[in-house]
C-alpha cells in the first residue's frame, strides 16, 4: 500500500517538472499597459494547452523508430512559446492546429506573478530583467528539438524586446539546419529586431523576422500569414 502511494507521488512529481508541453497551473492577468495602447483581447484562462506531442518526441525512440524508413528525410514542424497572460498561447495553439505542428511550452522554472509582471513598477521582475541583458531565467525540464526542422517561436514583446526567458532558450539549443519562424504579440508595439536579435544570441539556424500580431488577431489572419509563408 505504501509503495503504491510512493509510485503514485513519484508519477505526479514527474508530471509537474516535464518540460515540453507543461501547462502553467497559474496564467497572471498582466496590468494593461499604460505607455503603450492596448488591442489586446481579455485573457482566457479557461483552456488548458493541448498535451505536447513534442513531449513524447523528447523521449529516447526505439531502435526501430530510429530506423524506420518512413522517417528519414521527414521534415518536422513545431510551435515553441512562452506566454505569461495567455495571448501568445492562443495564438501558439492556433498556428500549430493550422500547420499540423507539435506544441511546446516554454515554462519558467519560476512561474511570473502578477506583481512580476507589473511594469508600472522599476523594482518589478519584469522590469528588472528586461533591463538587465546577461538575465537569463531558467526554464523549467528539458525542450528537445531533435527532428525538428522548423520551429515557430512565439513571445509576447516586454519593454518592446523579447522576455529574457527566449534568449536562455535560444541559447542552450542547436539550430543547425533549422528555419525559426519567430512571432510575438503585443499591446501595440512592434515587433523591431526581435527574430534578428534572437537569431544572433543562438548562433546558428536561420530565423525569420519577427512578425507581430495583436491578441485578437483572427484565424483567417493567422491562416493567410502560415500560407504566405509556404515557399
Ligand atoms: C512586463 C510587460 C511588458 C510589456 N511591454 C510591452 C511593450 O513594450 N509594448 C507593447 O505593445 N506591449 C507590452 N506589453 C503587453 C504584452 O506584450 C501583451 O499583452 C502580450 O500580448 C502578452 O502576451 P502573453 O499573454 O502571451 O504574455 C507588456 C506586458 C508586460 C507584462
Amino acid at each position: 500500500m505504501k509503495k503504491g502511494i510512493a509510485v503514485c507521488l513519484l508519477i505526479v512529481l514527474a508530471a509537474a517538472f516535464a518540460g515540453c508541453g507543461g501547462t502553467a497551473e497559474q496564467i497572471p492577468q498582466a496590468p494593461e499597459p499604460t505607455s503603450f495602447a492596448s488591442d489586446a483581447a481579455p485573457v482566457s484562462t479557461a483552456e488548458p494547452a493541448p498535451e505536447s506531442a513534442a513531449e513524447t518526441e523528447s523521449a529516447e525512440p526505439s531502435e526501430a523508430e530510429q530506423t524506420a524508413p518512413e522517417d528519414e528525410g521527414e521534415a518536422k514542424t513545431v510551435v515553441v512559446f512562452f506566454s505569461a497572460t495567455g495571448n501568445t498561447r492562443r495564438v501558439a495553439e492556433k498556428i500549430a492546429e493550422l500547420t499540423g505542428a507539435d506544441l511546446c511550452e516554454i515554462v519558467p522554472a519560476q512561474p511570473y506573478t502578477a506583481e512580476d509582471l507589473n511594469y508600472g513598477d522599476s523594482t518589478s521582475r519584469s522590469t528588472v530583467e528586461q533591463n538587465t541583458p546577461s538575465a537569463c531565467p531558467e526554464i523549467a525540464g528539458e525542450i528537445s528539438l531533435d527532428g525538428y526542422t522548423t520551429v515557430y517561436l512565439g513571445y509576447p514583446i516586454w519593454w518592446g524586446d523579447a522576455p529574457r526567458i527566449l534568449c536562455s532558450f535560444v541559447e542552450s539549443h542547436d539550430f543547425t539546419g533549422v528555419t525559426v519562424i519567430p512571432f510575438c504579440t503585443s499591446a501595440s508595439s512592434g515587433a523591431g529586431r526581435t527574430g534578428e536579435t534572437l537569431g544572433e544570441l543562438a548562433g546558428t539556424g536561420t530565423f525569420l523576422p519577427a512578425t507581430r500580431f495583436g491578441a485578437n488577431v483572427s484565424d483567417s489572419g493567422l491562416q493567410s500569414w502560415v500560407d504566405g509563408l509556404e515557399p
